[in-house]
């Protein structure tokens, strides 16, 4: 752990958010006691809440852990801001557009495997709030159990604020890169990186091209944190000090900004006369970051069978069983194949977790068509799967020389619940039918001996 530093950064303003990206600084490590500060001595020195704040800031405590957790779990940040976070009128209701949270209750759950094409594309004037739409999870948001899978497509920049109550937000955009306005400064995500956005924590998605399209998962639970390595040791999957923290910025607005809070499930707004993105210095490590998924530093067999795919978690969040995850996040990243006598794709399985698979870009090596980037696949709990007929057929024949996988980058939320559907998933257009099909023709090899 180190602290990170203290940084400074100007105070930010509204648009040219491709400007705001370039460039920008930022903190090193992951789950470090960060300390940022946008203008100097905004930050107050030997204490948290001094009598007065520097420079007449309010000082505020967000916590992403229980008080009394233990010390490797806690998480939490202290923030000096112009205004403190009580300082707004009441939320009202406002329509969930395509967001849905547990608990899924609304179909039956599946036990089919199923695939869908990418989103389709939205209407102009589209943010990434109105651009989410959700195709299942499990759990409960009152119990901070779960998950949701989410999709976007949005066309606009975010004018309005969001937070999120019910749990963390982990970004991986497939398409557009994309600034996130957070109360803890400016984080820039492109295609290939992935970002966290804490429980609580207010940001806004400003769109860097045309449009935008990813995928989100909404955990619930505990906060993701690096999986721990065992016998692989004290390097190596995701490094700790490549992950990405903003430094403090700030914007200083009065006037009217639309903040939505997503609390158990619902959209809630409330109008403030001041942006909420006001925070000038902050410390803690209750943070958003940003990780570039291409420096997952990938383990695999120097010897024989292709190892579980745990071996490609990035981030895990842990239950109150060992090893046993509410999510975790599986990078299936440029890697070189060597396995001597193996079947290098992934094996025929049925798994107690479900997976949820998405496709950044490229293809990935057990489909050899089908699964585009943009869309996604769902094998439930127990489920048969594995790779298709074209796939078998090619690497039970191929020759074993040692091959670099570098046209993908695919990833997984594997969960330790099944994934029941929201109805819009469920009826989608964009549902393939017929997604057993790529397990069909499948020959008989068997020959006893005799
Ligand atoms: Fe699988």
């Amino acid at each position: 752990m180190n602290d990170g530093g203290t940084a400074r950064a100007s105070a930010f303003e509204r648009g040219g958010a491709r400007k705001a990206a370039e460039g920008l600084d930022h903190l090193s490590g992951f789950g470090n006691e960060h300390s940022s500060e946008a203008l100097p001595g905004a930050l107050p020195e030997g204490r948290n809440s001094p009598q007065r704040a520097p420079l007449g800031l309010y000082a505020e405590q967000l916590s992403g852990t229980a008080f009394t957790e233990p010390r490797a779990d806690n998480r939490r940040s202290w923030l000096y801001r112009i205004r403190p976070s009580a300082a707004h009128p009441a939320f009202t209701r406002t329509g969930n557009g395509a967001i849905r949270s547990a608990p899924f209750t609304q179909t039956v759950p599946d036990p089919n495997r199923l695939r869908w094409n990418p989103l389709p594309a939205p209407a102009e004037g589209t943010d990434f709030l109105a651009g989410l739409w959700t195709l299942g999870g499990n759990g409960d948001t009152t119990q901070r159990t779960g998950m949701a899978v989410h999709l976007y497509h949005a066309t606009a920049s975010m004018e309005r604020v969001f937070s999120d109550a019910d749990g963390e937000l982990l970004i991986v955009p497939e398409q557009g890169g994309l600034l996130l306005r957070t109360e803890f400064g400016l984080l820039h995500v492109e295609p290939g990186h992935i970002a966290l956005v804490p429980r609580g924590v207010r940001f806004r998605v400003e769109l860097l091209d045309a449009s935008a399209r990813g995928y989100a998962c909404e955990n619930y639970g505990a906060p993701f944190r690096l999986p721990d390595l065992g016998p692989i040791g004290a390097n190596g999957l995701a490094n700790a000090r490549d992950f990405r923290a903003p430094v403090a910025a700030y914007e200083d607005v009065e006037g009217p900004v639309e903040v939505v809070n997503k609390f158990c499930g619902n959209l809630w707004s409330a109008t403030y006369d001041h942006s909420p993105l006001d925070v000038v210095a902050w410390h803690g490590n209750h943070v958003p970051y940003a990780y570039d998924l291409r420096r997952f530093n990938v383990m695999g067999t120097i010897s024989y069978d292709h190892p579980d795919p745990s071996i490609f978690t990035v981030l895990t969040s842990p239950s109150d069983t060992p090893g046993l995850a509410g999510v975790d996040f599986v990078v299936f990243a440029p890697r070189w194949l060597v396995g001597e006598d193996t079947f290098r794709p992934p094996y025929f399985h049925r798994n107690v977790m479900s997976e949820y698979m998405g496709l950044i870009e490229g293809a990935y090596d057990a489909k050899a068509e089908g699964f585009v980037p943009g869309g996604g696949s769902l094998h439930n709990m127990m489920s048969a799967h594995g790779p298709d007929r074209e796939t078998f057929e090619r690497a039970s024949a191929a020759e074993l020389r040692p091959q670099k996988i570098d046209d993908g980058l695919a990833f997984m939320f594997e969960t330790r619940w099944p994934v029941s559907l929201t109805p819009q998933a469920a009826r989608a257009e964009h549902l393939q039918q017929g997604y057993d099909d790529v397990w069909q023709g499948l020959e008989r090899h068997f020959r006893p001996l005799h």
